[in-house]
């Protein structure tokens, strides 16, 4: 699914029907090769097809331009230069986050990390605490670290008290066996080669926007309701 309007320059949101709240899903993501970008796109297509609509951001940049030309990820960044850089602050807005970060080494990157670093504001005030957090990966190899990446990303967001959300195994498309394929029960995944010369398959895709509706519907029920929810637990 394309659209006429990229998401970040859109800026109404959805309101819940009696309610007149306004419910905001972020995807905030970082990517250097545009694998990540493609999946943020998809899981947002999740998110519209749920009936919202999603607030896409970038974690801001670390590398210097030099560094980006030398590892030839420089034509890749003119797709998603337009995205918006979010601030941490602005984090605490959202009423569900749903986070994709490129592999390193079996973790996040540094540029996620660095970014997440800094919400400390946010996580002394609990503004995080009882949102819905979810997260999808991109890695080099099949087997390179994307259920770790996934779940070493879901302890900072535990320390915020988000609600983790994964990719239920009602995501048929994860059980698949003919075809090499990213996705987990932890979160979408793509699997980007060793060059990054592969590019998100159908089914990988169709995880990412599975974790989108997925997300957005229970966010549907929660939003709004962090007081309540936690309040209810003393
Ligand atoms: C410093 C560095 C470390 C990486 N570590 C891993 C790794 O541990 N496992 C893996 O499969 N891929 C690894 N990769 C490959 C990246 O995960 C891959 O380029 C990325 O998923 C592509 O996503 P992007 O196009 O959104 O940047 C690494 C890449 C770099 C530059």
């Amino acid at each position: 699914m394309m659209y006429a309007i990229p998401f970040w320059e859109k800026r109404s949101h959805y309101l819940t029907p009696g309610e007149n709240m306004v419910i905001r899903i972020f995807v905030v993501y970082y990517s250097l090769f545009g694998h990540v970008h493609r999946m943020a796109q998809a899981v947002a297509e999740g998110i519209v097809q749920a009936g919202f609509e999603p607030e896409l951001y970038r974690v801001p940049e670390t590398l210097p331009d030099e560094v980006i030309e030398k590892m030839g990820a420089t034509q890749f960044q003119t797709e998603f230069r337009n995205v918006p850089v979010i601030t941490p602050e602005e984090l605490g807005h959202a009423d569900a986050v749903i986070f994709g970060t490129p592999t390193r080494f079996g973790n996040m990157t540094a540029q996620m990390r660095s970014f997440l670093d800094a919400t400390g504001k946010l996580w002394s005030r609990g503004a995080l605490a009882g949102k819905v957090g979810s997260v999808f990966t991109s890695s080099g190899t099949q087997h390179g670290g994307q259920e770790s990446t996934i779940l070493s990303m879901h302890i900072t967001l535990l320390h915020h008290g988000m609600i983790i959300a994964g990719l239920p195994y009602s995501f048929a498309g994860q059980t698949i066996t003919h075809e090499i394929t990213g996705c987990s029960p932890y979160g979408a995944s793509t699997i980007a080669g060793g060059a990054g010369e592969r590019f998100p398959s159908e089914n990988e895709l169709a995880g990412a926007r599975y974790q989108g509706r997925y997300v957005a519907n229970i966010t549907r029920y929660i939003a709004g309701k962090q007081k309540e929810i936690l309040s209810l637990a003393e």
